[in-house]
Formats: structure tokens, sequence, C-alpha cells
């Protein structure tokens, strides 16, 4: 079988190196070309010490009429441009960033403060939660892989969304925790070691923070009466992880165990979404290193539910969902290439 020929855009940074660790593992992929700005001419190994001999280009000097998919690791807005030229020369693009998440150009202003360099790509691109939207990713040429917080959020939340068990008056609870990599490789005064070492802290708190944008559009796709969302983000000082618990109203009374198997159900046939056995609570360690999604679902009463959704940031919350959206894409099994 021909490989599919790929290329990574921002592939020092840590989402672009994970999806490169993913391609190398990928039987059936070539990489033609790994692109960084900074370090153009050196090879990834000299950017990471774990990296391969892998040659760094510049933007400008990718063989693009040679791909067939490529991956766009780079921060929000700086791959707009990337993303259409790519398409326009015939390579399906997963794109990592927000860019594409939000259907409506207005949204993206309003939530990224910036206007939409592409919006008429707007209506191609497919939100990418691979559970979910597996029909649309398969036929899709561009493909917005869903942010991490997203991510833990509505795969817990879509056994009871299919259901139409979520209370549509009372407000859903996400108290959300993220390791440091969560925030890119940059520098900064916030994730700086001795900010971040033995420190916990709220950010983006009260209805601030952008990927409560994408939450809220996937809920009101899925549910004609969405609840409204508290989300309260937290880092917390670990490389890599992420958990979400989340406080459940139900709009009818519901059995544990009858909550539980609609879980159970929803996921029996999903190698990446674990539901957890009755007692166990989801943590970072049922995840981390993985493109997993770990689930535990304990009821308070019959009215109330508190799921506790574990992913690693890096992995099902972006380099292992952007490889498992390229295996639907391409048609091969969805777990090649994948830590599970
Ligand atoms: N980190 C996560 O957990 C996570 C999860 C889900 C989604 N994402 C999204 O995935 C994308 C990549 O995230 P990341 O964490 O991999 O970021 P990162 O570690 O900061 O890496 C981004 C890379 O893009 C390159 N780059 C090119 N143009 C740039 C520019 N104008 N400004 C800054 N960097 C530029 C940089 O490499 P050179 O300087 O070598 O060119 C940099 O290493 C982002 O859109 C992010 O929101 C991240």
């Amino acid at each position: 079988m021909a490989k599919v020929k790929t290329g990574v855009y921002g592939a020092t940074g840590y989402t672009g190196f994970e999806i490169i660790k993913r391609l190398q593992r990928h039987p059936h992929v070539s990489l033609r070309f790994a692109t960084s700005q900074t370090y153009a001419g050196q090879s990834l190994g000299r950017v990471y010490p774990a990296g391969r001999d892998i040659p760094l280009v510049s933007e400008q000097d990718v063989p693009l009429d040679d791909v067939d998919a490529v991956f766009c690791c780079l921060p929000h807005a700086a791959g707009m441009t990337i993303v259409q030229k790519a398409g326009e020369a015939g390579a399906r693009v997963i794109d990592l960033s927000a860019d594409f998440r939000l259907a409506d150009a207005a949204d993206y202003q309003t939530w990224y403060g910036l206007e939409h360099a592409a919006p008429h790509l707007l209506p191609e691109a497919v939100y990418g939660l691979s559970e979910v939207n597996r029909q649309a990713i398969k036929a899709t040429d561009l493909l917005a892989n869903p942010g991490c917080y997203p991510t833990s959020i509505l795969l817990a939340l879509y056994p009871l969304l299919k259901a139409g068990l979520l209370a549509p008056d009372a407000p859903l609870i996400s108290d959300s925790k993220s390791g440091v990599s969560g925030a890119g490789r940059k520098l900064s005064l916030k994730t700086h070691f001795v900010e971040t070492s033995e420190n916990l802290s709220p950010y983006n708190i009260g209805q601030t923070h952008r990927h409560l944008a994408e939450i809220n559009q996937t809920l009101a796709a899925l549910s004609e009466t969405p609840p409204p969302v508290i989300f309260s983000p937290h880092l917390v000082p670990v490389n890599r992880g992420m958990l979400s618990t989340i406080y459940i109203t139900l709009a009818a009374d519901t059995p544990a165990a009858q909550a539980r198997t609609l879980f159970t159900e929803t996921y029996a046939a999903e190698p990446l979404v674990r539901v957890l056995p009755p007692g166990d609570l989801a943590t970072f360690a049922h995840t981390q290193r993985t493109d997993t999604c770990a689930i535990s679902v304990t009821a308070v009463d019959a009215r109330h539910l508190i799921l506790c959704s574990s992913i690693d940031n890096l992995g099902k919350g972006a380099a292992g969902q952007a490889l498992q959206n390229f295996n639907i894409m391409f048609g091969f099994e969805e777990t090649t290439g994948l830590f599970w």
C-alpha cells in the first residue's frame, strides 16, 4: 500500500513533537517535512533531547505539492493562511489550533479578538471530536481538532446528551485541571517553574476561557435545550494531564446503575474511551502519556452525578485525537500509531 505523505507545521512545539512521535510509529505514513521558523536548518534532535534526526525546514521551503495531509500545530492565527495554502495545494488539513473550531467568524472575533482571515473555509471545517463526529470526519478535507478541555468535558457529557438527560435549566459545572504543557512551549511568567511548582492556580474563571465557546457550540449541536455551563480551569504543577470534575443535574430521577449503563453502552465499542468500574475514580494517572480518555460516573442522588473525565492534554487532548482523526479520514484502523 502506498504510504500517505504528511507534513507537520510547528514541529518544535509540544503538540508538533507529539504528532511526529506518533507518525514515526504509523506503518502507513511517511513524513515529508517538519517546519520550524526558529530552528530551520537544524534537526529536531537539537531541539528535544529525545527528538529524532528529522530535518527542520522553514514554512516557506516545504514541498506542499508532495503531501497528502498536513498537521498544523501552530498558535491560533499563526496558521490561518498556511491552512488555506495547504488546502489549495490539495492537502487534507488537520489543524490543532482554535482557528476553524467555531462555525461563526463573528464568534471567533468575540473570543479571540481577531478578524478571521479565511471565513469562507469555516463551512467546510469539521469539528473533530472523534467518537461523536466520525461520519463527517471521514469526508472532510479540513479538520478542526478540538481543544483539550472541551474534549475532556464533551466526551463525559455525550452519553447524557444523547439520552436527553441533562436538566436544561440547572447549570452544569466543570472544575477542570491542566498540566503546564497545556500552555505550550513558549516562555511565560505564569508557567515559570517557581510560579507553578507546589501551587494550584485557577485562571480565566467566570465565563472568560475561550474553550467555553466550542463547548457551548457543541452542546447546542447535540441538544435542543443545552444547560448553561460554568467552567473553572486550573493549572496544576505537572507536565501533562487533564482532569475535569463535572457536576451534573439530571432532567429526571435516574437510578445510579441506569446512569452508568448509558456510559458503558455509549462507549462499549470505543477503544480509546474507558468507562471505569463502579467505585473507581478517574485520575491523571489513568491517561497520562496515552491517547485515551477515562471517565468515572458517581451518583450523588437520583438527580445528581459527578463525572470525572481524564485525558492527557497532549494525547487525546491534542496529538492523539489529531492522529485518530487522520486515521478516520484516510480509512486506517483508528488506533494506528496511537498510545493506548
Ligand atoms: N499544548 C496543548 O496541550 C494543546 C492542546 C490542544 C491544542 N493545542 C493547540 O495546538 C497548537 C500548538 O500548541 P503547542 O502547545 O504545541 O504550542 P507551542 O509548544 O507553543 O508550539 C508552537 C510552535 O509553533 C511555532 N510557531 C510558528 N509560528 C509561530 C508564531 N507566530 N508564534 C509562536 N510560535 C510559532 C513555534 O516553533 P518555531 O519557533 O520553531 O517555529 C512553536 O514551537 C496551538 O494552537 C494550541 O492552542 C495545544
